[in-house]
């Protein structure tokens, strides 16, 4: 079978998730939430008790745990030293400290690392994340950039988590402002990514107009 990689990057509340995974169902592929594993890393930091804002000792940590990623589409699941955390990585906990832990240089080295072994593993898959199409797999077949306006983001990250609508856009703009100005991989739109806004494109639209694009790349 021919071999695909696509790049899906975005901020945060842009659809990045269901779009991926949707498309990849859509293209017979895997599906890779590169999130979830800066989230899994931030869930054994909160565990083992450490200062998120401690970058040497969050290093270790990155340096220790055991991800294990699964890359099934219609059913995504990550472990952490074998524990199941795919419901605490969801978590207000989890969200308030990610962003720190993911611009700490040797947490992203670590989780690139293993980002590129599990693409090269699989020779259909789509990958979600900030620094994808810039840095994980600047040689994707397709590199997208899936955006949003603020206020549609944070009213569809609002009606999943029954959260305030303020208060998830505050905290939007916040994880927003640490991803795109850390030193470390910021997010950025790489030169040779398509720009999707989908602040009133269905999710439907959106896969489609990225199955053509596929189509029309591989
Ligand atoms: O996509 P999601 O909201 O689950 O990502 C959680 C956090 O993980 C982001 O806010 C960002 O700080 C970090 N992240 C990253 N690089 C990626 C994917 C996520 O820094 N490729």
């Amino acid at each position: 079978e021919q071999r695909c990689v696509v790049a899906v990057d975005g901020p945060s509340g842009s659809g990045k998730s269901t779009v991926s995974r949707r498309l990849a169902v859509a293209l017979d592929g895997r599906y890779l939430d590169t999130g979830a594993m800066y989230r899994a890393v931030t869930w054994a930091v909160l565990r083992d008790g450490i200062d998120p804002a401690d970058a040497e000792s969050v290093a270790k940590i990155a340096d220790n745990v055991v991800l294990t990623v699964g890359t099934d589409p219609r059913d995504p699941h990550i472990s952490v030293d074998d524990t199941p955390v795919d419901g605490p990585i969801r978590g207000p906990e989890v969200t308030a400290a990610v962003s720190p832990v993911a611009a700490v240089p040797a947490v992203r080295a670590r989780l690139v690392a293993q980002q590129r072994q599990i693409i090269a593993a699989e020779p259909r898959i789509v990958v979600e994340g900030r620094d994808i199409g810039t840095v994980v797999a600047p040689d994707a077949d397709l590199k997208v950039y899936l955006t949003a306006s603020e206020a549609e983001r944070g009213r569809r990250r609002s009606l999943e988590n029954a959260a305030d609508l303020a208060a998830t856009v505050a905290d939007l703009a916040r994880r927003d402002k640490i991803d795109s100005t850390r030193a470390a991989d910021p997010l950025r739109r790489a030169d040779d990514a398509v720009v999707l806004d989908s602040t009133e494109l269905g999710i439907d639209e959106v896969v489609a107009r990225l199955k053509t694009l596929v189509d029309e790349a591989t």
